[in-house]
């Protein structure tokens, strides 16, 4: 029996996020450039992207870029950029193809023009499709996001704010909180992804480099995640 014939497709997760981490140590293991990881990751990414919809994952977000990037060489960033600005351009046929709403969660203030222009049109032009939202964190911080959604609630004048104001004012506002949180390359960390929206989450961490994430890899998070009891609290 094949990996993705173990899926129980009545009982999917609805949304998927994913830490995208390990590019460097799969780079540093081949003995090829740090830049090659990247590049490998990105065709995961793509990869993913593809699986997640074909299987009917309703919202996926992938962890790219965190607020911490920035303190990585200044080749290293612009060599992200470079692919950011690669990807998107490719992609943009693929989302449309496969019905894809394309978002990003982050601050992208600060990212070169071209590219913030890039995102835009990739978001404007897939903004009605609806078989599946794609969250892409860039720039993202999850401190920074529910610090945005605090002063947004102020901003409101909403005098006692619920848990319900602090979700409607993040990123996410509107969409359901992920299921399911993937970690590739075997660190137990939570490094500041989605900490409001993961509160009852599974966490599944794989030893796998995300350049070595393939679809059985996935399939195997999912089988996880439909072993597990969810409880959300209760007994
Ligand atoms: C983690 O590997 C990955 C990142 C910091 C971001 C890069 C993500 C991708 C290349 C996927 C798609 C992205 C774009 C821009 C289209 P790491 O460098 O932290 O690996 P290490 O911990 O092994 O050094």
């Amino acid at each position: 029996m094949s990996l993705r014939e173990k899926i129980d497709f009545s009982n999917l997760p609805v949304h998927v996020a994913i830490i995208m981490d390990g590019n460097g140590r799969w780079a540093k293991k081949k003995l090829l450039p740090r830049n090659l990881g990247h590049t490998n990751g990105v065709k995961t990414a793509k990869n993913i992207v593809e699986l997640a919809r074909s299987i009917n994952i309703k919202v996926l977000t992938l962890y790219a870029f965190s607020t911490e990037n920035w303190k990585r060489p200044e080749e290293e960033i612009s060599g992200l950029m470079w692919l950011l600005k690669k990807y998107l351009k490719s992609e943009l046929a693929t989302m449309q193809k496969n019905n894809i709403s394309f978002r990003v969660i982050g601050d992208i203030s600060k990212f070169p023009e071209d590219i913030i222009a890039e995102i835009k049109n990739v978001c404007e032009k897939t903004k009605n499709n609806d078989a599946m939202i794609f969250n892409f964190a860039l720039n993202y911080g999850s401190r920074q996001e529910i610090l945005r959604a605090v002063k947004n609630i102020i901003d409101k004048k909403i005098d006692t704010p619920s848990e319900q104001d602090i979700s409607d004012n993040l990123y996410t506002a509107g969409q359901p909180d992920p299921d399911l949180l993937i970690r590739t390359s075997g660190e137990m960390r939570i490094s500041n992804f989605l900490l409001w929206q993961i509160a009852y989450s599974e966490i599944y961490i794989t030893d796998v480099l995300w350049p070595d994430f393939s679809d059985e890899e996935f399939y195997k998070a999912i089988i996880a995640y439909q072993q597990r009891e969810r409880r959300f609290g209760g007994i």
